[in-house]
């Protein structure tokens, strides 16, 4: 039933389904590859050349709504973040050129491979105490709550300069960001999310004014500093690269050694197959962001009336790029649904968008990934899947998220 009542074939598409959402990403390229879906209001995008073009469109849809609510706030929400002075706003992903640019190259210049690489051993040695806390433990374990939780948020929390006892906080902010913007929330259930926004908006102001006083060796400081020898960023906008940093920079490489372990396990030969040849762990991580993606979908908006495919696309309207289903497109993947740790191709994946917006991250997630499949492989070659485990995902439009993923092993 579509929102005005009237009988609609969907082709089996639920916007914040993420359960299995791949069987209807196959129909949707197949019969309807630029849909329009009345209940969310955007035009749903799913073939990889299609997926592609647009983000490489800038100028014709550009990335402003990437961080709107799906769903309008509500009143008591926007209340709360009223009176509680929230007036954050995206980092990058949400910005236009001249800002963008502005913007993203200073963040570059911060955000070297120098400042992440340096932690790789701290990250290493991060994994291995979490393993052998949960060898100690013994089976059964949950690589979700004991290794792929905490692992990125103590990089990003070291980078930015963050104690990493304010773990539990940042990650009840991060998961308030993720849900007030792609959930589909009351009225009511956004308002304790609120109040956590506005805390979480708060702290990033703070980090800027703690590294003005006293500056550390760390991401902010940076900014801080280039900001004092004249490069054009304002106190504001360096705090909202804290606060997209603090989201961005932990909750989707959760998502991605979480989904590691959970596809290598489902495909126990490949888990064996790391096991017996480390060298295979990289191409491996890319397979995985390919078949399994952290992010499925993500927005842009027409700045012009515009043609996807054979569809007229009207100014202003939102589209929904689904990367997910971008790379299962049989016309780049050969037999795109099986899991390949071998596949040739498996970086051309869309899973970090593509064109300006290119994740500024990627190198020190699949860095992170890369470090926890070297020792969860090494540490515990015998690890498999609880036998019967069934994995949930979280509602959302466009972070697809389990909720656990039970394993054991051969002490
Ligand atoms: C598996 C992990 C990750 C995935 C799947 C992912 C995915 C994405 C996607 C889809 C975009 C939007 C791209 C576009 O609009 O074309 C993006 C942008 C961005 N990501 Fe990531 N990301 C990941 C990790 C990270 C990490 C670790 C960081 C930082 C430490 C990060 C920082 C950013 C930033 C700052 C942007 C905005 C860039 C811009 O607009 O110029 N990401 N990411």
């Amino acid at each position: 039933m579509s929102a005005s009542g009237t009988t609609v074939d969907y082709h089996g598409y639920e916007p914040f389904d993420m359960a299995d959402p791949f069987s209807a990403y196959a129909e949707l390229r197949r019969e309807a590859p630029v849909m329009f879906d009345d209940r969310i209001g955007y035009f749903v995008v799913s073939r990889y050349d299609d997926i592609k073009a647009t983000f490489e469109d800038w100028e014709s849809f550009s990335s402003e709504n990437a961080q709107a609510p799906v769903r309008p706030m509500g009143e008591p929400a926007k209340k709360i973040m009223a009176d509680g002075g929230f007036t954050a706003y995206s980092g990058l992903s949400a910005r236009i050129p001249p800002e963008h640019t502005r913007i993203r190259s200073i963040a570059t210049k911060a955000f070297t491979p120098r400042r992440y690489k340096v932690l790789e051993p701290a990250i290493r040695e991060n994994v291995d105490v979490m393993i052998d806390k949960m060898i100690a433990q013994g089976a059964p374990g949950d690589i979700l709550a004991d290794i792929a939780h905490d692992l990125p948020t103590i990089t990003i929390l070291t980078l930015l300069g963050v104690p990493i006892t304010r773990i539990p906080e940042v990650k009840v902010w991060s998961n308030a960001r993720g849900i007030l913007t792609w959930g589909d929330l009351t009225d009511e259930e956004q308002i304790p999310h609120a109040h956590a926004l506005v805390e979480f908006w708060n702290f990033c102001q703070g980090l800027v004014v703690a590294n003005k006083e006293n500056p550390g060796d760390n991401l902010v400081a940076d900014l801080v500093r280039f900001q004092s020898e004249g490069d054009d960023i304002s106190d504001h906008e360096i705090a909202s690269l804290a606060y997209s940093l603090l989201f961005a920079g932990h909750e989707t490489t959760t998502t991605l050694i979480s989904n590691a372990l959970r596809v290598l396990l489902a495909n126990p030969e490949s888990y064996a197959a790391l096991v017996a040849d480390p060298e295979k762990i990289p191409g491996a991580v890319d397979e995985v962001l390919r078949y399994s993606g952290s992010i499925v979908a993500w927005r842009r908006k027409a700045t012009r009336d515009c043609v996807i495919g054979s569809v007229d696309i009207p100014k202003d309207s939102g589209v929904l790029l689904l990367m997910g289903s971008a790379n299962r497109d049989a016309s780049v993947f050969d037999e795109p649904d099986s899991f390949d740790i071998e596949r040739e191709n498996a970086r051309n994946h869309l899973s970090f968008g593509y064109g300006i917006h290119f994740c500024l991250g990627n190198l020190l997630a699949k860095l992170q990934a890369r470090v926890a499949l070297e020792e969860i492989t090494k540490k515990m070659p015998t690890l498999r899947m609880m036998p019967g485990a069934h994995i949930n995902f979280h509602d959302n439009l466009s972070f697809r998220v389990p909720t656990a993923v039970p394993v054991e092993w051969t002490n």
